[in-house]
């Protein structure tokens, strides 16, 4: 048994009074979720293998996607797997990949009823060409719709994704495109992945993390953060309302007094 389930749940508000204090005119537009603790649910739960976490994981994507549905949040964005994590062992990346290509199909008639657009972003040349060929298909049949945008980050490195805008403002400087001149941190961001995705307004990280593992750097500039404890598999819409609370009472200053 986890500790977090051994922990009396009596004094939490039930999902209709945290509800309640969430201020519908004032949501933020595009949420970020850094998806993380996934081993350590496995573990805490007795599981020797990390993949249980995995797998709880999906459930809880599947939760979020829908209460983000049902706020009227506009984008979210996941970060489901890093670049960074290829350095994992073969075994737990190709159980991650089978996991991913799983949701993909599993997900596509919900997300269709849901009018979900599904898009990704990451070096998505590095998955391996079976997950590739799902991925495509989901993002080409979602394409028209017009609800939530879900952002799935796989294979994401934001480091890279700054070095490959670089690369394709490079391009366009040597074909004449683009002059010094033109330049400016806004046309910089329109050769980043999504660019019309905008920027996050609030960043979720699950499992006390604090820190940002190449997510985004670019993005989350004037990103209000937000860290939870709960371990992602259990993450479900009264921890997102949390977030949501807790980033309502912050005051978004931008440089300004
Ligand atoms: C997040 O959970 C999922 C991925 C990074 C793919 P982890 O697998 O990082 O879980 P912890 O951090 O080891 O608990
Ligand atoms: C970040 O989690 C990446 C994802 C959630 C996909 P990690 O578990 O890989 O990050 P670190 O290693 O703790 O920084
Ligand atoms: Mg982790």
């Amino acid at each position: 048994m986890s500790k977090q389930k051994l922990q009396p749940e009596q004094n939490r508000p039930t999902l209709a009074q945290l509800q309640e204090q969430i201020d519908p005119a004032r949501l933020p537009r595009h949420v970020a979720i850094i998806m993380d603790g996934n081993g350590r649910w496995a573990k805490l739960h007795g599981f020797k293998d990390r993949i249980h976490g995995h797998r709880a994981g999906v459930k809880a994507v599947r939760h979020v996607v829908t209460a983000c549905g049902e706020l009227g949040i506009r984008v979210l964005t996941l970060y489901a797997f890093s670049k960074e994590n290829w350095n994992r062992s073969k075994r737990e990346i190709t159980a991650l990949m089978a996991l991913l290509r799983h949701y993909l199909r599993g997900q596509l008639p919900e997300l269709q009823k849901k009018n979900v657009r599904f898009v990704a972003s990451g070096s998505l040349d590095d998955l391996p060409p079976a997950t590739r060929r799902v991925l495509d298909d989901i993002i080409a049949k979602t394409a028209k719709n017009t609800g939530l945008v879900l952002n799935m980050a796989l294979s994401y490195g934001s480091r890279t994704e700054i070095v490959d805008a670089t690369k394709k403002i490079l391009r366009d400087f040597q074909a004449a495109r683009i002059t010094e001149q033109d330049l400016t941190p806004e046309r910089f961001a329109t050769y980043l992945y999504h660019p019309e995705l905008g920027n996050p307004d609030l960043l979720i990280r699950t499992s006390g993390e604090m820190r940002i593992s190449n997510f985004l750097l670019w993005q989350i500039a004037y990103t209000e953060i937000y860290v939870t404890k709960t371990l992602w598999p259990d993450f479900r819409k009264a921890d997102l309302i949390e977030a949501l609370i807790a980033y309502q009472k912050r005051e978004r200053r931008f440089g300004k007094v």
